[in-house]
């Protein structure tokens, strides 16, 4: 990887060129702090009037929230049980310290109890199993409470590790919305930096021990963007997830084999249009918005939504579900981008009343009327008033339907979120479902499929029916193929007679079930270092698009070289990997332990001195003697919870362990080391960043007890990096 970065350099797209017009604009802008802009912008204030998106009696409410530095909202992931487990621990010990020990300790208690009352978490209603939270953490409260100081460090760990995402909360909606099931056919199409992805792959394992046959193809124009991709997903693990790098308004077609084994054209269950916008949703968290904010970002922006959520609808499957959103208050980006593709598609795709899918969310219906409003803040009713110099930003299709025509388009069904409503950003949502193949690909189908050409350019006769927009050929719009691939590393997936498999399926006891040709490597020649695992739809789809498509990455590592003498495998397994690979693994390299062993072999962090065997548990011992040395799979069962009401709860964990000649470890990376002590009720201060030891008595003074921190350890974990394992703690002997 890496080398194709650099082979693109000069291939700049539109966006990219715009971004550096912007920056060069930015440039010359004078450089300010966050706290030092002023958080006004006459021309945004009298804009947002004249479009009418917020009552009068509310408008105050409105600009001084909007105002307002925005509260951090996270959400807990991971395994229903995992997750369940974690959310108990941040609400007993975390949020109890934080509201017990408030971030001024020295102010009168009436300061106090209000700003205990201001701080109090909050749990958002709408976001399932109450994993969702709000609350109000400023760097001040973080720099000056050791409560919040030590909440802030335990979110950072577990997100990490992906068991805590921290995101905007409106920002968790159109995930929510797009309804995904594990057999899911996804697409993001503008899915850097990722955090709506993460939540997408979250929603495809939602179900405890079913394996996803559904898959997310995550995409971003920008090539750099696409790296941060890779890192989220990682978070993940998941061999579920593929992701490219083009411009979602030409994306090119996927190619998948179908149930009869034939090669037919992917079209996707679900497609999460989250499309670039002008962002004034943002500006809590983004206050040099206030600065660069004017009526032409939104006009601007418009053709390009526009274009983007025309390819996603054509890349929806009919019945499948479509979700655009941005987080903008603009109703050119918004309403405006819908009504336009409503008309173009001709009752072939419709929007879907959502009302009753998020409860305790606050929002307001999308608008019906807005004025399409030239740089000089002239609103037009009509395209013909638009004076010619204007008419290059303010565009015929930009207008609303006429009041007799609203009827038929349901735009009330937009959701609009305003900041005041529920201290959030501003974000628009809006979800399509697609009733029938659009105008354009009807024509198509009903033409003998000559070529694949001819079918991508749609039919001319209906063309000349049709909306200017219709004239734009269905399908992507750059035609050239690629015939030689893209500059990444290669994907090689394993052939069934791959000459490493049958030592490392014997040594794993891996079941028959697992095919090797699930297994990739991204090198074509030399010693294979790494072995990923990917499902078998995303191996379609890479071994059919690979040279049409920019893959980017794709893959969960699963195996590592470890040329370790005393084992009889080259390859030992790697974390990242091993909840795919688990139900395949037998008995012969599992090691079932108890949670005290459990503990003593995660908080052994000295790899000369592992904790010795006889050590361990008698039934630990009795399955080592069974167990070879090398790699191997450490397991514990909790106990079944009997308060859960018959719901799945019971706590497993499973992590990479390894068997000396006579001794054991767990072969972690160190933030899930934390967390699975975490979930076992260990004491995890050591491994926890508190610069209010630097001065124990305050420490011990503000708790009322010691706590029990090693300021050594603290630095060196901060140093390991999750990726190094082996560095981590050391190479097995
Ligand atoms: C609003 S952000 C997406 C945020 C993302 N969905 C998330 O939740 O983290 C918009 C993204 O669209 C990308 N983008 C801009 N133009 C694009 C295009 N034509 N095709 C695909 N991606 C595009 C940008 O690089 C940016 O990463």
């Amino acid at each position: 990887m890496g080398k194709g970065r650099k082979a693109r350099k000069k291939d700049r797209s539109f966006a990219q060129k715009r971004r550096a017009k912007e920056n060069k604009w930015d440039e010359k802008a004078p450089r300010q702090s966050y706290e030092e802009i002023v958080r006004e912008n006459a021309e945004f204030e009298n804009y947002y009037k004249l479009q009418q998106i917020c009552p009068d009696e509310e408008w105050e409410n409105f600009m001084a929230t909007i105002k307002e530095t925005l509260p951090t909202a996270f959400r807990i992931t991971g395994s229903k049980s995992e997750a369940r487990a974690l959310l108990g621990i941040v609400k007993g010990k975390f949020f109890k310290d934080c509201l017990l020990n408030p971030s001024q300790p020295d102010e009168n208690s009436q300061k106090i109890d209000k700003e205990i009352e201001q701080k109090k978490p909050i749990c958002l209603p709408w976001y399932p199993d109450g994993l969702a939270w709000q609350l109000q953490l400023t760097r001040k409260d973080i720099r000056r409470s050791e409560a919040y100081f030590r909440l802030h460090n335990f979110l950072i760990s577990e997100t990490d590790c992906g068991n805590i995402s921290r995101q905007e909360a409106v920002s968790m909606i159109p995930p929510l919305l797009l309804d995904v099931k594990p057999h899911h056919k996804i697409l993001d199409m503008c899915a850097a930096p990722g955090s709506k992805t993460a939540q997408l792959i979250e929603l495809l394992h939602a179900e405890d021990g079913r394996f996803p046959t559904g898959f997310v193809i995550a995409n971003d124009i920008d090539n750099n963007r696409c790296y941060m991709l890779v890192h989220q997903a990682k978070r993940f693990n998941s061999p579920c997830v593929v992701i490219t790098n083009h411009d979602a308004a030409v994306m090119p077609n996927f190619t998948v084999t179908g149930t009869d084994g034939t090669l037919t054209m992917l079209k996707f269950d679900r497609v999460l249009c989250d499309v670039p916008c002008s962002g004034d949703g943002t500006l809590r968290k983004n206050p040099d918005i206030w600065l660069k904010w004017n009526t032409a970002n939104g006009n601007n922006l418009h053709g390009i939504q526009s274009r983007i959520l025309r390819r996603g609808v054509e890349m929806l499957s009919v019945g499948g579900r479509l979700v655009y959103s941005t987080c903008s208050l603009n109703p050119l980006e918004n309403e405006a981008v819908i009504h336009r593709l409503l008309v173009d598609t001709r009752g072939a795709v419709q929007l879907v009343d959502v009302s009753s899918q998020l409860p305790g969310l606050k929002y307001r219906q999308g608008l019906v009327h807005w004025l399409p409003t030239s740089r000089d803040m002239r609103g037009y009713t009509s395209y013909n008033d638009v004076p010619e110099k204007w008419q290059t930003q303010v565009r015929p299709q930009m207008f609303p339907p006429s009041p007799e025509d609203a009827h038929k388009f349901n735009l009330e069904r937009c959701i609009r979120i305003l900041p005041h409503q529920q201290d959030t950003g501003g974000f628009f949502v809006a979800v399509i479902e697609k009733l029938r193949p659009l105008p354009w690909e009807a024509a198509a189908k009903a033409l003998p499929a000559e070529s694949e050409e001819q079918e991508q350019g749609g039919n001319e006769k209906d063309a000349a029916n049709s909306t200017s927009e219709d004239k734009v050929p269905w399908g992507p719009q750059r035609k050239r193929r690629r015939t030689h691939g893209y500059k990444e590393d290669p994907f090689v997936f394993f052939t069934e007679d791959e000459p490493l498999w049958p030592s490392i399926r014997d040594f794993y006891d891996i079941d028959s079930l697992l095919s090797p040709t699930c297994l990739l490597t991204r090198c074509n020649e030399g010693k294979k270092k790494n072995i990923y695992f990917t499902s078998l739809a995303v191996r379609d789809i890479v071994i059919n698009n690979h040279l049409t498509i920019k893959l980017i990455n794709t893959g969960v590592k699963s195996f590592v070289r470890c040329d370790n003498k005393s084992m009889d495998c080259a390859f030992r397994l790697a974390q990242e990997g091993l909840h795919s690979i688990l139900p395949y693994i037998g008995p012969k390299r599992k090691i079932f332990v108890t949670k005290a062993d459990l503990i003593k072999l995660l908080i052994n962090d000295d790899p000369k001195f592992p904790p010795e065997a006889d050590t361990l548990d008698p039934s630990t011992q009795e399955q080592l003697k069974d167990i070879s040395q090398g790699s191997c799979v450490l397991v514990y069962q909790g106990e079944d919870n009997p308060s859960s009401g018959g719901d799945i709860t019971r706590l497993t964990l499973a992590m990479v362990g390894w068997r000396g000649a006579k001794s054991v470890r767990a072969y972690v990376p160190i933030s899930d080391c934390v967390h699975y002590l975490r979930l076992c009720g260990a004491d995890v201060s050591k491994y926890e960043k508190n610069k209010f030891i630097k001065n124990p008595s305050v420490a011990e003074e503000k708790s009322g007890e010691k706590i029990a921190v090693d300021n050594e350890t603290e630095v060196k974990d901060e140093d390991r990096n999750e990726e190094e394992e082996v560095g981590m703690l050391g190479e097995p002997t």
